[in-house]
């Protein structure tokens, strides 16, 4: 009977599945039963295993809540955040690469004029950070784009991960490109850090063998008219987690170096009395038809 079971209940299930839903709806749907059962098939969980997946899910949903989404960080360190990203950036051809977004960005952050320093209480070497951002297709410098820039400082935290100590927002800021394209502002130099680690997400991670770090970057988030909206980071060349990245994130186009400066008049002729960094990066956004084409 059970050996019946094993070999008809996939073909059952299948012909449930998706009865009376709209197409898109049946086809995800079977495809999440053949995989979910070919998946089965190939571990063959004990019961007890079986048992401690669920748990896992189960505690996965519990970390949620409005600061913390366990379930995106597991869809990162699977692999599954940047599978879906090339899926659906296949077709920018020319455009600057995009890579996770991260459970780190704040909806309409605080807007700043071009030069603001954003680093607030947030402490480090300062940085400059300056670039562009143009049309992918023709060149063209894109005047008023929407730059959201984010970023974790020397201790490896962003703002909202530790809201009370850094005192409100700060490492993020909106910036709007001018009439040639062109942003830049002042902050801290990130460094490298560990994802929420103390969670199920970390849990497996430990299980699986792997360190939780992420290689030092500065987050963007670019929005202009008719155009893709870019989703992407900047990696500091050299660092130590670029081959490694728990979440799969790096990707070659994204590395830039922070190039080290002494004290003295910067490039925006601001008045250095300590040394600085400087990371440079000329951004380009697709069309946005190329998108509906994908
Ligand atoms: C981040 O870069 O902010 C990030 C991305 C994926 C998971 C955790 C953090
Ligand atoms: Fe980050």
């Amino acid at each position: 009977m059970s050996q019946d079971i094993e070999n008809s209940i996939t073909q059952a299930v299948l012909a449930k599945a998706g009865q009376g839903a709209d197409p898109r709806i049946k086809q995800i749907s079977q495809a999440l039963v053949r995989h979910l059962h070919a998946f089965i098939r190939e571990v063959e969980p004990t019961q007890a295993e079986w048992k401690a997946g669920i748990d896992f899910l189960t505690r996965t949903g519990h970390m949620c809540d409005q600061h913390r989404q366990e379930f995106i960080l597991l869809s990162d360190v699977l692999g599954v955040s940047m599978l879906v990203d090339a899926i659906n950036h296949r077709k920018d051809e020319g455009a600057t690469q995009s890579t996770v977004l991260g459970p780190f960005y704040v909806d309409a952050p605080p807007e700043a004029p071009l030069g603001a320093d954003i680093a607030g209480s947030m402490r480090g070497a300062p940085l400059l950070v300056q670039g562009s951002v143009r049309d992918a297709a023709t060149g063209q410098p894109l005047a008023n784009a929407i730059v959201d820039s984010w970023h974790a400082d020397e201790s490896g935290f962003y703002d909202v991960q530790k809201l009370e100590s850094f005192g409100g927002l700060c490492g993020r800021a909106r910036f709007r490109t001018d009439a040639q394209g062109r942003f830049h502002f002042w902050t801290v130099k990130p460094s490298s850090y560990p994802i929420p680690d103390d969670g199920p997400v970390g849990d497996l991670l430990k299980a699986q063998g792997r360190h939780p770090w992420r290689p030092a970057h500065v987050h963007f988030m670019i929005f202009a008219d008719n155009h893709s909206t870019l989703v992407t980071h900047v990696f500091e060349q050299g660092d130590e987690y670029l081959e490694s990245d728990v979440v799969f994130g790096v990707k070659h186009q994204l590395i830039a170096p922070l190039e080290q400066h002494g004290a003295g008049i910067a490039p925006d002729g601001r008045r250095m009395t300590q040394p600085f960094f400087r990371l440079t990066y000329d951004f380009a956004l697709a069309p946005a038809q190329s998108q509906q084409a994908a």
